[in-house]
């Protein structure tokens, strides 16, 4: 088969839901929610952006299907992640007078994905909705697993709540229309499956970034297919993150820091996974808790991408600052995805200050390298 596509399943009791993952999909939208939304309304979310390449197509599918569409086009951008836009969500869908039974429909990238969420599960204290995630990144990670939310000025995705999608329809074609940079920063987070979890999927990149890059139709539906394989299983055994869930934090501590401190509008949020990914290899590597031939990989893997491998530049106790913010800190102690080996990884809580500080500094210095090896003094 040319160009297969696959269906999973979300394993959550009465809320289990599919990830349907194919090339050439989005049309079958209607059909699928058909058997899902009970109501009559659907009111799709999408963005500036998004709207002029697939709200017509999505729209349509809906309307042959009996549904009355109502699409709310909002500002594209992280900075409109905000309560001000899922304020915006709420009048759209009161002046439609949508009921608990009509269904919310994100049509976009992860924000889209994360206010839509947020709005569906808030309004009339909760509402059905599904999820057309059409950036790498919120194909393999965003849209899948329930979290929903908006940043606050003092850190990223602190209000929220997990609120799972009935369905969640992924077609590779919208990936065509993706810049390059943002292709980039999905990748990130594919890398870090490989990372926390799957050494085959990271030789896999080793060895085929290319046609991953080129978004190779059958080879980008098959690795779709295994983060999102992955993160359903995570998300089966700890829906609200207890456990095993954290792992999918690698580099997120130090890119929520990246950031928040540099306004959410310089750094893309995979950008910022990726050299948080390196730093947190790098600490591992400091701590004595992986070896550096695995951080090598990492750092290489990331930088053959084409992606960050270097922090910006802030002082050290801003780093630190801006991490207690972190929604992933417990006891006032910050908590750190470590990798231990490719396809392996663990939660550290106590870091030692001395240490994170001097990692932090080496991360910020486009000229360290840590594989060196040390030079002959003549
Ligand atoms: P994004 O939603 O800002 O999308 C990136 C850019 O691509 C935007 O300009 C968008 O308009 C544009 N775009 C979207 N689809 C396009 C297409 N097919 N063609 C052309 N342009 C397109 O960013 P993102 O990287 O998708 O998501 C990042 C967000 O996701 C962050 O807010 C992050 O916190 C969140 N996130 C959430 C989870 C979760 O589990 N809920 C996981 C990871 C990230
Ligand atoms: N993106 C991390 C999670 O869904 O848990």
């Amino acid at each position: 088969m040319k160009n297969p596509s696959y269906t999973l399943t979300v394993e959550l009791d009465s809320r289990s839901y599919e990830i349907i993952i194919g090339s050439g999909v989005l049309s079958k939208i209607g059909e699928l929610l058909k058997t899902r939304f009970t109501g009559q309304r659907v009111a799709i979310i999408t963005n500036e952006t998004v709207a002029p390449l697939y709200l017509e197509q999505t729209s349509a599918s809906l309307t042959q299907s009996g549904f009355q569409v109502v699409p709310l086009v909002l500002p594209d951008g992280e900075i409109h992640k905000t309560w001000t836009t899922v304020q915006r969500i709420f009048d759209h869908l009161i002046e439609n007078r949508l009921e608990r039974t009509d269904g919310l429909l994100a049509l976009g990238g992860g924000v889209i994905g994360d206010m839509t969420g947020f709005a569906a599960a808030t309004y009339l204290r909760g509402v059905p909705f599904a999820q057309i995630p059409t950036t790498l990144l919120a194909q393999v990670d965003a849209s899948v697993g329930g979290k929903t939310g908006i940043n606050h000025p003092l850190g990223k995705n602190l209000i929220g709540s997990f609120y799972q999608p009935c369905l969640v329809l992924m077609d590779v074609e919208t990936l065509k229309t993706l810049p390059q940079r943002e292709r980039l920063a999905g990748l990130a987070e594919i890398i870090k499956y490989g990372i926390i979890r799957n050494a085959k999927l990271f030789k896999m990149l080793e060895n085929f970034l290319n046609d991953i890059l080129e978004l190779n139709p059958g080879r980008t539906a098959k690795v779709l297919l295994i983060c999102c394989t992955i993160k359903a299983e995570i998300v089966t055994a700890d829906e609200r993150e207890q456990g095993v869930r954290a792992l999918l934090n690698l580099g997120h501590t130090f890119g929520h820091a990246i950031e928040s401190l540099t306004g959410y509008d310089t750094w893309l949020h995979g950008e910022a996974v990726a050299a948080g990914m390196v730093l947190a290899a790098e600490l591992a590597a400091n701590l004595k808790l992986c070896d550096r031939e695995d951080t090598i990989r990492i750092r290489t893997l990331i930088q053959r991408a084409g992606l960050p491998v270097t922090i910006p530049q802030f002082p050290a106790s801003a780093y630190l600052e801006a991490m207690t913010h972190d929604k992933k800190v417990a006891d006032g102690k910050i908590r750190f995805v470590l990798p231990i080996r490719i396809g392996k990884a663990m939660i550290q809580n106590d870091v030692p200050k001395s240490i994170l500080t001097k990692t932090l500094e080496e991360g910020m210095n486009p000229l360290h390298n840590p594989y060196l090896p040390p030079q002959d003094t003549p």
